[in-house]
């Protein structure tokens, strides 16, 4: 019989596939292996007996690696189970970014009750117009599977897409898309592009990479998408580049305090692989990564 907690709830559907040799437990002491979604394991103190951690998501920062390779535990993460999710609401925030959506729809609603909405709305619509993505130049900081299905959806909108990875070749990217232009650093990035969203995991050489110096080689009035980690960018840098229009408008999955309420921000709150279909198919993986290792001692990362 084996014992696996579940820190979060994750879909049903993926815990309805264990079998009668397993039984969930509350005690993260008790457990084999552990499922989690987003809460960070950090402060844990890891059982000696902890076979595997199976991370329903992509991101793998709310787990302490290091801790894990002396404890012998194996993390597997759910890369791709969310991608569409993901790729679904950049799609949206990219257009969100260009047009004042919300800025529109708030007024509209603060003058519903008046009888002459109809007539108000002709005289005021135009401080809401905004632009559109056809032609823009958008770079995709991030060729993994979130990276490319954004850069192939947004190339078929019509958009001019670069994208950059410096742990893909030039010659494998092109086979994923040959519609991609490949950049050869992030520097032409920063300088070509009018919109940017970045898909790279939190590291020691990601976190901080939006900064004074990096947003200063942007075009002004750049529009930045950050549905990876929050602290990929500094807060008191994006707050000053926004109030000087340098970056147009921030769309962040990361609710921070310091950065959320500043014009030009629009903060969406971690809602990027929140689907049921995404939470099904990493909740689906995750259970299967832990059956496949605990009873056959596999390590695959899919
Ligand atoms: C991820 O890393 O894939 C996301 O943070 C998933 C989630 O929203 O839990």
């Amino acid at each position: 019989m084996f014992n696996v907690n579940c820190i979060n709830k994750i879909a049903n559907v993926g815990l309805d596939l264990f079998t009668d040799n397993y039984q969930m437990v509350e005690q993260f002491n008790d457990a084999d292996a552990v499922l989690v979604r987003s809460s960070s394991l950090h402060e844990l103190e890891l059982p000696k007996t902890l076979e595997a951690i199976a991370r329903a998501g992509a991101g793998v920062n709310n787990i302490p690696l290091e801790k894990c390779a002396e404890n012998g535990t194996v993390v597997f993460n759910t890369p791709g189970a969310n991608a569409n999710g993901v790729k679904e609401i950049v799609i949206a925030s990219l257009i969100i970014a260009s047009r004042d959506i919300f800025g529109g729809v708030n007024w509209v609603n603060s003058c519903k009750d008046d009888p002459e909405v109809a007539k108000l709305v002709e005289k005021n619509k135009a401080k809401f117009a905004g632009t559109e993505i056809k032609g823009k130049k958008l770079g995709v900081i991030g060729l993994g599977a979130i990276g490319i299905l954004v850069a192939n959806a947004l190339n078929k909108l019509d958009m001019e897409v670069y994208g950059y990875d410096p742990f893909i070749s030039v010659d494998a990217a092109w086979n994923l898309s040959k519609y991609i232009k490949q950049a050869k650093s992030l520097e032409e990035i920063y300088r070509e592009c009018d919109f940017i969203t970045v898909h790279v995991p939190l590291t020691d050489s990601t976190k901080g990479m939006f900064n004074k110096e990096t947003f200063a080689m942007m075009k002004d009035g750049v529009k930045l998408l950050n549905f990876s980690r929050d602290t990929l960018v500094i807060d008191d840098d994006i707050v000053e580049a926004l109030e000087s229009g340098k970056v147009g408008r921030y769309v962040t999955d990361f609710p921070n305090p310091k950065v959320c309420g500043v014009n030009g921000v629009i903060t969406v709150p971690h809602l990027g692989a929140s689907t049921s279909e995404s939470e099904d198919n990493c909740a689906v993986m995750a259970v299967r990564q832990i059956m496949d290792y605990l009873e056959n001692g596999n390590i695959k990362n899919s």
